[in-house]
């Protein structure tokens, strides 16, 4: 017989209710039926936490618990999975992370910072606790490049993996190619346009692209993250009159993030790159992320998009989301499969 009893739809807490939060809230309502059938049961946020509670945000986050302090997400029955989407890498995104895990919860995050400099001890945690640990948000947004590294890429040794992983620094470089303004200029255009933000530095010096790289290279070639050991140099450097001679002899500049291994040693560098006109990188324009696997047997793939924005960002914590929820499922079931066995085991010996 077939139990047909609807399942609980799985609980989620969100910490955080800025461009991810609100944006991850906005596409379950709107595609509630769709992520329902995909889940298999229903996704319901119980519980929310952000720092100004009269804030608007676009959304309405009133038929939600509130908590004023963020770590009491993790300690509520009525959650089974806590969304991070604070940032930093320390702090309170860290602390909440941790007790989410220790509680036995499942934890999805967009905080590359923070697995860039705990994911290991994270994993670890997770493991211990069989609870799900999801990231991809963390590294280009909405381009489902974990998933496609972990997953899609993982009957192949990959030669490398390299792309363009900082979408205020590809505007910015792309702008000046376009109009042939210098870096200054450029950047004060890029933060009126919301493209940059007040505070540039952690883009523009490339520490953004290094966190994300050293995630993508900690899970394209089966190492640990090793973000202290990513060389790193930004764009500040750069000038209208490097752009104009890279032109004239048939190359864009591009940040690049890449990495690849070198005599047993993972070799991780972001800098800025001369791409040639007929490599598909240098058609790479404006806010767009793209990043390049190249495979011994699938040879080289590229997966492309909008590597942030609210919209872009929330279609892969929802796809995390239904992944984890998926995964807790298959663990229980193994884990009951396990227990009849020993059971049947048990009545044959007899
Ligand atoms: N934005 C993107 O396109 C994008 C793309 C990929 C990954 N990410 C990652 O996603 C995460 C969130 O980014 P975001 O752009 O959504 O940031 P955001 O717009 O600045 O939102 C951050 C949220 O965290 C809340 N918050 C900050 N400190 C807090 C504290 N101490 N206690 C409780 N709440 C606190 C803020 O509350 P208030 O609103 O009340 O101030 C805000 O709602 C970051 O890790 C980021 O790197 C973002």
């Amino acid at each position: 017989m077939t139990d047909t009893t609807p399942m609980p739809p799985l609980r989620i807490a969100i910490a955080g209710l800025g461009t991810v939060g609100a944006g991850v809230i906005r596409l379950l309502d709107t595609n509630r039926d769709l992520v329902r059938a995909r889940a298999g049961r229903g996704i319901e946020v119980t519980a929310v936490s952000a720092r100004d509670r009269s804030k608007d945000r676009g959304v309405n986050h009133e038929r939600f618990h509130w908590e004023d302090d963020m770590i009491a997400l993790a300690r509520r029955d009525d959650v089974d999975v806590v969304l991070e989407l604070v940032g930093g890498s320390d702090g309170p995104a860290l602390a909440l992370a941790r007790a989410a895990l220790d509680a036995g919860k499942g934890l999805v995050t967009a905080n590359k910072a923070m697995i860039a400099h705990h994911g290991l001890a994270l994993a670890a945690q997770a493991d211990k606790a069989r609870a799900p640990l999801k990231f991809e948000a963390a590294v280009a947004g909405g381009i489902p490049v974990v998933k496609g590294l972990r997953e899609g890429t993982s009957a192949n040794a990959l030669d490398k993996v390299y792309g363009i992983l900082n979408g205020t620094c590809n505007y910015i470089l792309s702008e000046m190619e376009q109009t042939g303004a210098d870096f200054a200029e450029t950047l004060r255009e890029a933060q009126r346009l919301g493209y940059a933000e007040a505070d540039p530095a952690f883009d523009i010096e490339g520490v953004d692209a290094a966190h994300k790289l050293s995630i993508l290279a900690a899970i394209g070639f089966g190492a640990r993250v090793d973000f202290a050991n990513v060389r790193t140099t930004g764009i500040v450097a750069v000038r209208a009159a490097d752009i104009a001679q890279a032109d004239a002899l048939g190359y864009v500049i591009r940040l690049i993030a890449e990495a690849d291994v070198r005599d047993g040693a993972l070799l991780q560098r972001v800098r800025p790159c001369l791409v040639a006109r007929d490599h598909p990188l240098s058609s790479v324009d404006g806010p767009t992320n793209a990043v390049v696997a190249e495979g011994n047997f699938s040879g080289r793939l590229l997966f492309q998009g909008a590597g942030a924005g609210d919209g872009p960002t929330a279609s892969a914590v929802v796809a995390d989301l239904i992944e984890a929820d998926g995964d807790t499922a298959s663990k229980g079931k193994a884990a009951k499969d396990k227990d009849k066995g020993g059971k049947s085991a048990k009545t044959k010996k007899k």
